[in-house]
């Protein structure tokens, strides 16, 4: 999507001071790409239902995206993942210096609210975007997905509970990019309800593929250092490549008869970024 990458080259935060990387710092992570998956989730809910609205959900697309990159920014960090590389570049507490990292960090993630705020959507519509930005990208959801999985470093969980720390860590956020797509293309509650649930689903998955991800390719191939989850509760450590890889496709073959359901019009627009990133094990 163009746009999006269009949209987000205007739209990179640009302060006027005298610090000399304060700018480039913010950027770095930004422009080094990614596979921008959680506004491609959005724009495509939008796209399907109303394509009119696309322009005005550049906003809240690029607050996902803000948000996501402050919170690798804040995983790579020597506190947390400690990883010197990331979408194939040198992390901020690299390049420049730890104070850096948390700062962009923390710049990235308010910046997100604020391009909500500024959006031309209807009020209504962004309070509850920010609404479940804040909650799944937040306390209920990512930094307490974070939490689990740092507290419980070297302390084995149950496969239930690495589920919990995957769906907190992972797959809430992503469910929330299909509900702000929904929210602002005003389907009912029903309809956002089981995009959501279809969200859940689908990040857990993804969660999973970048568990396999770590155990299976190179650093080069990965653009981030792999056969680094050693002391994670990661479904590796868990059950095992196979039995993730075996888990993986179950949960996928579970996603495509609940995506066969959906409006013909959303299926045409999600099924892109499905075959691209429900990829298959064997
Ligand atoms: C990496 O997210 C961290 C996870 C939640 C698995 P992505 O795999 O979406 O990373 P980018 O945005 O493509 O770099
Ligand atoms: C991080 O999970 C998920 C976030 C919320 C940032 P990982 O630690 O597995 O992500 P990678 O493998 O470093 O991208
Ligand atoms: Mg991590
Ligand atoms: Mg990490
Ligand atoms: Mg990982």
């Amino acid at each position: 999507m163009q746009r999006f990458e269009n949209y987000l080259q205007e739209h990179l935060p640009t302060v006027e001071t005298f610090h000399p990387h304060y700018n480039s710092s913010l950027a770095l992570m930004l422009l080094a790409g990614g596979k921008r998956f959680r506004p491609m989730l959005l724009l495509s809910v939008v796209e399907a239902y109303e394509p009119l609205l696309f322009e005005g959900a550049l906003a809240p697309a690029l607050a996902l995206e803000f948000l996501h990159t402050y919170s690798l920014i804040h995983d790579d960090l020597p506190a947390m993942d400690d990883a010197p590389l990331r979408r194939g570049f040198e992390t901020l507490h690299v390049a420049y210096d730890e104070s850096t990292a948390i700062l962009a960090g923390d710049a990235l993630n308010t910046e997100a609210f604020y391009h909500i705020a500024k959006a031309p959507l209807r009020d209504d519509i962004k309070i509850k975007l920010v609404e479940v930005l804040a909650r799944d990208g937040g306390t209920y959801g990512m930094v307490l997905g974070q939490s689990i999985d740092l507290h419980f470093e070297n302390e084995p969980l149950s496969l239930e509970q690495v589920k919990v720390l995957h769906k907190n860590k992972t797959a809430k956020l992503i469910a929330a990019s299909l509900l702000m797509g929904a929210i602002i293309v005003g389907l009912d509650k029903n309809k956002q309800d089981e995009l959501y649930g279809f969200g859940i689903d689908l990040g857990l998955l993804f969660q999973i593929q970048d568990d396999i991800i770590d155990e299976t390719q190179s650093d080069e191939e990965a653009g981030k250092p792999t056969g680094n989850d050693g002391d994670k509760n990661s479904f590796i450590n868990l059950i095992g490549l196979e039995r993730s890889i075996e888990e993986a496709e179950e949960l996928a073959d579970e996603l495509q008869s609940k995506f066969g359901s959906f409006d013909k019009k959303l299926q045409k627009a999600l099924r892109p970024i499905m075959d691209k990133y429900l990829y298959r094990h064997r």
